[in-house]
């Protein structure tokens, strides 16, 4: 069968990236993680990598917060494509890719955000919702563009927003949503990647 070649990119704790390579280990995801790479050098995405004995690399972003160097996001190109990637997956990347990237992987970076696009992009979207008492949040699956938590809607998962819900139980009940949506967003270009369709 062929297996879709994917790269995750991850700078914390990793859930969905365990998420993700625990359904390919047990043969529910047809792809193949090539690499897990992070802009934190002591990130516990890279752990579990070595867990599952994925190859794994530190990138040093340089000296922007927000974004990599230049010269930082061409090496990110080069490693992914080194790789043989066919499909970025962002999952917890706390920065802002740009033209290079952009330009290497069309439509073929996604990323997975804990809230229901175009409500809350940005930092930690549960607590807006909650601040704006929304009845329902949930969490999307999108492609990046060149704009902060905005390209093209791929997949959502709504979840309820329950009375006495505080920032953290909502949000550990949109990350639950999210270990189920990212793997099953992922498993349809899977499919399209078998039948020759990405
Ligand atoms: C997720 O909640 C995702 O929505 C956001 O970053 C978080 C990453 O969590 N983009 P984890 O590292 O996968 O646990």
């Amino acid at each position: 069968m062929k297996r879709l070649p994917i790269g995750i990119l991850g700078s914390g704790k990793g859930s969905n990236c365990r998420a993700i390579l625990e359904r390919i280990r047990s043969g529910d995801l047809a792809a193949e993680a090539r690499v897990v790479i992070s802009d934190a050098l002591d990130a516990p995405i890279l752990d579990i990598a070595r867990e599952f004995s994925v190859a794994n690399a530190y990138l040093p972003p340089g000296q922007f917060r927000t974004r990599l160097e230049p010269e930082v996001e061409n090496e990110l190109v080069n490693m992914l494509r080194e790789a043989g990637v066919e499909l970025v997956v962002l999952a917890g990347f706390m920065r802002v890719l740009h033209a290079r990237m952009l330009k290497a992987f069309p439509r073929r970076i996604i990323n997975i955000h804990p809230a229901l696009l175009p409500k809350f992009p940005g930092l930690e979207a549960w607590k807006q919702a909650l601040a704006a008492g929304e009845a329902i949040t949930g969490c999307t699956v999108h492609y990046v563009d060149h704009k902060i938590d905005h390209g093209e809607i791929i997949a959502q998962r709504e979840v309820p927003v329950l009375s006495g819900d505080t920032p953290e139980s909502l949000h550990a009940r949109i990350q639950i949503a999210e270990r189920e949506l990212y793997p099953a967003a992922i498993a349809e270009f899977c499919a399209r990647y078998q039948a020759g369709d990405l």
